[in-house]
């Protein structure tokens, strides 16, 4: 294995550089010299790999190119026909037992790459190696793209030496691999790699998501966290012989564009929202169940903004965020209006508090679904997944309702400590916002049920979620403290009227003589 630089020997021909790997010392019985790897700095232009000294117990190898941060297209002929090449970040090829091959790489820009040569026995099943989709006829790459919410990943599907692409009898295990996140450091992308490259390092660092039949099968959805690194690795099982796939990364944003793609939303919108999530999170932590009223405005609000969202977002495809945000929190408005007006109508507190209840239970049932029981098979199916969660919700609500003011409380601190964390997300990076996020994915995103949710789970996410029940825990005693001999809600207008003192005042005595703050 070195690196030869022929532009140094001689300039005339000076085309890149040539990167050579012998394996001759290939030994099957050792499984340490199956991969063969090289870290270079490509420059611009055509660079050239060299396999040489191919013995004949090599039934194929698959070359891999990784190249960050730019593409670099990767052919087996000097011409880069499409059918002999294929362009990307983590691109590969195939090749069977011939002496001495050549390999080209065309790179636009000067990028740092990992060169790989992973050698497999004739027995072993090849990846990709059913043309039915992609360009190359052999095919052990993965196509990677994303959308704002999901991460799509494409493969072609294994053969092997004696059996048919029909029968498709050949074994598939995915796996991914979250890297550091929020670090968009090269070295954290190359390790990643590095830890998925063979079918041991891939089962022993990835985490295997599941699979399923059909159209699905060769395009694998995952629930998109923007900003965080994946590494996703295939590996092809056929008699208890595996290969595995070139693994590939997405950060699901544009790295070209970090500032904009990678980090929290920088709209003007998104700073109004996250400003006013955090002093709505706060204020109803820790004074939530004392302005009782305030309270039942901005849970209306809420729950108003998030329903006009969802049929929004379900209705129509062609409206901006923006448009539909707006709209959304003028809708909200009125709804804050309507639940407060119901109190005054009625001032049955049980009624009232319901929305509070509905949204802790809510936000509770998108956690236990959040922490991995999406992904149980059985919640691919919609009316398994709607109706457990509905159940949840519902035996949350029940639960709360027998002793309502201490839940209403709870649900005060809860609600308020979760909407402080995920605007605190806009400025510190985390994922716990994905937690709602998913739920209204799931409602509205088509294929969404497919797609793995498996969320990162690092030491910001950690420490979020820590601060979460910190705040829970303390707003919760801060406001029970605080409602101590208190009557548990506020007199309703009758009993104000009776006492004669009008509606609007702010400050009424209750019967213990302990002034109630009534705004
Ligand atoms: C495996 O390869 C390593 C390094 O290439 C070598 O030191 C070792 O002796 C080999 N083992 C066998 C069983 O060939
Ligand atoms: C690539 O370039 C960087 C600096 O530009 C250098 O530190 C590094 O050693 C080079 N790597 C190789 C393999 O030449
Ligand atoms: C490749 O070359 C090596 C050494 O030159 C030789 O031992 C081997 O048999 C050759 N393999 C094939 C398939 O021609
Ligand atoms: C890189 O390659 C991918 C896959 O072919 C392609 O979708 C993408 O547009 C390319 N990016 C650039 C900047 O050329
Ligand atoms: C390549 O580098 C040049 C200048 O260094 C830059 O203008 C261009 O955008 C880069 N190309 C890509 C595909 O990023
Ligand atoms: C697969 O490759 C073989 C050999 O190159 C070719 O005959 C066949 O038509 C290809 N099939 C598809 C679906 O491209
Ligand atoms: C695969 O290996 C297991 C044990 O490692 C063995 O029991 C089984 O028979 C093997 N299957 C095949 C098809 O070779």
């Amino acid at each position: 294995m070195r690196l030869v630089l022929m532009c140094l020997l001689s300039l005339a021909v000076c085309e890149g550089q040539v990167v050579t790997f012998d394996l001759s010392d290939y030994n099957p019985q050792n499984a340490t010299t199956h991969v063969q790897k090289m870290f270079i700095n490509l420059t611009a232009g055509v660079s050239e790999i060299w396999v040489n000294n191919v013995p004949e117990s090599v039934g194929f190898y698959v070359v891999q190119v990784h190249s960050f941060p730019y593409n670099v297209t990767l052919s087996s002929t000097r011409k880069f026909r499409s059918k002999d090449s294929v362009e990307g970040v983590n691109v590969g090829l195939v090749s069977f037992n011939d002496n001495d091959t050549r390999f080209y790489v065309k790179s636009k820009n000067q990028t740092k790459a990992l060169i790989v040569v992973v050698i497999y026995n004739k027995k072993d099943p090849i990846p990709g190696g059913c043309n039915l989709t992609f360009n190359t006829e052999y095919a052990p790459y993965q196509l990677v793209s994303y959308t704002e919410d999901l991460i799509i990943v494409q493969s072609q599907a294994p053969s092997a030496f004696d059996t048919t692409c029909d029968k498709n009898n050949i074994q598939v295990d995915l796996y991914h691999l979250y890297l550091h996140e929020n670090n968009y450091a090269e070295k954290y992308y190359f390790d990643g790699i590095e830890n998925m490259l063979t079918v041991d390092l891939i089962k022993s660092h990835g985490y295997k998501v599941s699979t399923v039949d059909g159209y699905f099968k060769y395009r694998k959805l995952y629930s998109a966290y923007r900003g965080v690194g994946q590494v996703f690795a295939i590996v092809a099982t056929y008699h208890n012989r595996s290969s595995a796939y070139v693994p590939a990364v997405s950060y699901g944003c544009d790295l070209d564009n970090q500032d904009e793609s990678c980090y929290g939303p920088v709209t003007p919108h998104w700073k109004v929202i996250c400003a006013f999530l955090l002093i709505f999170g706060l204020f109803v932590n820790f004074f939530g169940h004392k302005f009782f009223r305030i309270t039942l405005y901005l849970i209306g609000f809420v729950i108003g903004v998030f329903i006009t969202y969802v049929i929004l977002s379900l209705s129509s495809n062609n409206l901006t965020v923006s448009e539909k945000t707006t709209t959304a929190v003028l809708i909200g408005l009125i709804y804050g209006s309507l639940w407060l007006l119901m109190w005054w109508k009625f001032g049955i507190p049980i009624l009232s508090v319901s929305l509070t209840f509905f949204l802790s239970g809510f936000l509770l049932a998108s956690i236990v679904f959040y922490a991995g029981v999406a992904d149980l098979k059985i919640f691919h199916n919609d009316i398994n997944f709607w109706l457990t969660f509905l159940a949840i919700v519902i035996a949350f609500h029940t639960m709360f309702t027998m002793w309502t003011l201490e839940w209403h409380v709870f649900g005060c601190s809860f609600l308020g400590a979760y909407a402080c964390v995920a605007a605190l997300n806009y400025y510190t990076g985390g994922n716990l916002q994905y937690i709602v996020i998913n739920s209204f994915r799931r409602m509205v995103v088509n294929n969404f049920n497919m797609a793995t949710i498996d969320p990162p789970f690092q030491i910001l996410d950690i420490t979020q979620s820590i601060l979460l029940v910190a705040m829970t825990t303390f707003g919760f005693y801060y406001q029970m403290k605080e409602q101590r001999s208190k009557p548990p809600f506020p007199p309703h207008r009758y009993t104000t009227l009776e006492e004669g003192v009008s509606e609007t005042t702010p400050l009424i005595r209750d019967t213990t003589g302990v002034i109630y703050s009534d705004i």
